[in-house]
């Protein structure tokens, strides 16, 4: 059965304003492909395996070609089973905040977890990075306080699209939809900009 993965990238439940548009866009996602799995990962209530001095070691030597000692491969059976439930699935949905101009740390860790070499990337010295996910498309919501595209460095720096959207590229996922709500400082009314991005999610997510 194909699956959709919703990566909840906000802790503030359904306060959130990134949240709440993914999960409009979920809902009419379900709705209108019943063969799908709805899959839910909330990064703020589920635990991830730190990546820790033996994982990282376990990474090194699988990009070297190396064995990786019996601790390492314990360590790396943990790295194993999330990244497994990432690779797997058909197409993804994120919630991403900006935090600090970035993302929220615990996005981080979890790309920091899955963004493993035979898995998700492969690394050649001379051609450089290739990606690995094929055929997938994923649909990223973005929030932001005070940021917006156009705005003088005093209302802060945008590492947050770049970013996620070149490490989702450097995955292999080409096909990449993007909402993002206007900052909750912008002049129109809030409520509205909010009702406006679910319509557009929902739109998106019947096509
Ligand atoms: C820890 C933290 C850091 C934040 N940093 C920024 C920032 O650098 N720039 C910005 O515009 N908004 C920032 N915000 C505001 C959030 O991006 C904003 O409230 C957004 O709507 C949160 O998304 P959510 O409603 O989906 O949780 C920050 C919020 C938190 C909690």
């Amino acid at each position: 059965m194909p699956r959709l993965l919703y990566v909840v990238g906000s802790p503030r439940g359904g306060a959130s304003r990134s949240n709440t548009v993914a999960s409009a866009y979920v809902e009419a996602f379900a709705a209108k492909h019943p063969d799908f799995a709805i899959d839910t990962l909330d990064l703020w209530r589920e635990e991830l395996p730190a990546f820790d001095d033996q994982k990282v070691a376990a990474k090194l030597a699988v990009m070297r070609q190396g064995k990786p000692d019996d601790a390492q491969r314990a360590a790396w059976q943990s790295v194993l089973a999330v990244v497994e439930r990432f690779r797997t699935a058909d197409r993804y949905v994120f919630s991403v905040p900006m935090w600090n101009g970035s993302i929220p740390y615990r996005l981080k860790h979890y790309i920091d977890v899955i963004m493993q070499p035979g898995l998700l990337f492969n690394l050649d010295r001379a051609a450089g990075y290739s990606g690995l996910l094929k055929d997938k498309r994923a649909t990223v919501v973005y929030s932001a306080g005070i940021y917006a595209p156009g705005k003088p460095p005093q209302f802060g720096a945008d590492f947050q699209v770049p970013y996620f959207d070149w490490w989702l590229r450097e995955a292999g996922i080409a096909d990449i939809e993007t909402i993002r709500l206007p900052p909750l400082a912008s002049a129109g009314d809030a409520t509205e900009a909010l009702a406006r991005a679910c319509g557009e999610a929902r739109v998106l997510a019947a096509r």
